[in-house]
């Protein structure tokens, strides 16, 4: 049998520092012997990548920043999310659409039944000839109070708009995770991103292993 297509996602807040365990997750599960895409969003395609350096450094309203994330989105999945998928890889994706409830929702307060109508138009796919609404296998929250994000942000390169946001902005945002992981349950893990990075790291572990992947 042809080995299933995996789909995780990785969110939380600017300095929640998820990217070094994307990194070791890729890692583990290529020892395990399976192909691995890494992607992120906005991006993951020439497109998409350019719709990314917009919606980072272009004055615009929230409207037109979520049109312009699920846009990208739409162009990740068809491109590349999909196809990876189908060819039975694991898809680890540097953020998804919780960030768009989170940071378009949460941190700018826009309408959370639009960006449900365009989640459903954008990720709807066809499966055995049936519709489904593509959402990650797994979604890995990293959970971190926005003051201590700031102060692991505070140096470290020029911010991009949504770095250049006050602590009040994340706190938003992070009410916006909680409400997303709540409306879904079975598909989030929270992590306790305050943790040491090894702490973490084998946090990240076990929540892959109680799937019962990279066993
Ligand atoms: P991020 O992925 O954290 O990359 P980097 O560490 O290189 O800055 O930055 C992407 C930013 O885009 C992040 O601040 C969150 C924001 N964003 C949204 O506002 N909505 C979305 O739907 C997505 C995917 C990202």
């Amino acid at each position: 049998m042809a080995t299933s297509g995996l789909f995780i996602s990785f969110e939380g807040i600017d300095g929640a520092g998820k990217s070094t365990h994307i990194d070791g997750l890729a890692q583990a599960f290529r020892a395990h012997g399976r192909v691995v895409t890494m992607t992120r969003e906005p991006g993951g395609t020439p497109l998409a990548e350019k719709l990314r350096v917009m919606v980072l450094n272009d004055a615009m309203d929230a409207m037109t920043e979520a049109l312009l994330v699920f846009a990208a989105r739409r162009d990740h999945l068809q491109q590349c999310i999909e196809p990876a998928l189908a060819r039975g890889e694991v898809v680890l994706c540097d953020r998804f659409t919780d960030s768009t409830f989170a940071y378009q929702g949460g941190g700018r307060g826009f309408d959370l039944t639009i960006l449900a109508t365009l989640e459903q138009w954008v990720q709807t796919q066809q499966e055995a000839g049936a519709d489904v609404v593509r959402q990650p296998d797994l979604t890995l929250w990293f959970d971190l109070p926005p003051d201590l994000a700031a102060q692991r942000l505070t140096g470290v390169r020029l911010p991009d708009r949504f770095e250049a946001q006050p602590i009040a902005f994340f706190k938003q945002v992070s009410e916006g995770y909680r409400q997303r992981m709540t409306s879904d349950r079975p598909r989030f893990v929270q992590i306790d991103a305050s943790n040491t990075r090894d702490a973490v790291w084998l946090a990240v572990l076990k929540a892959v292993q109680s799937k019962g992947w990279l066993a």
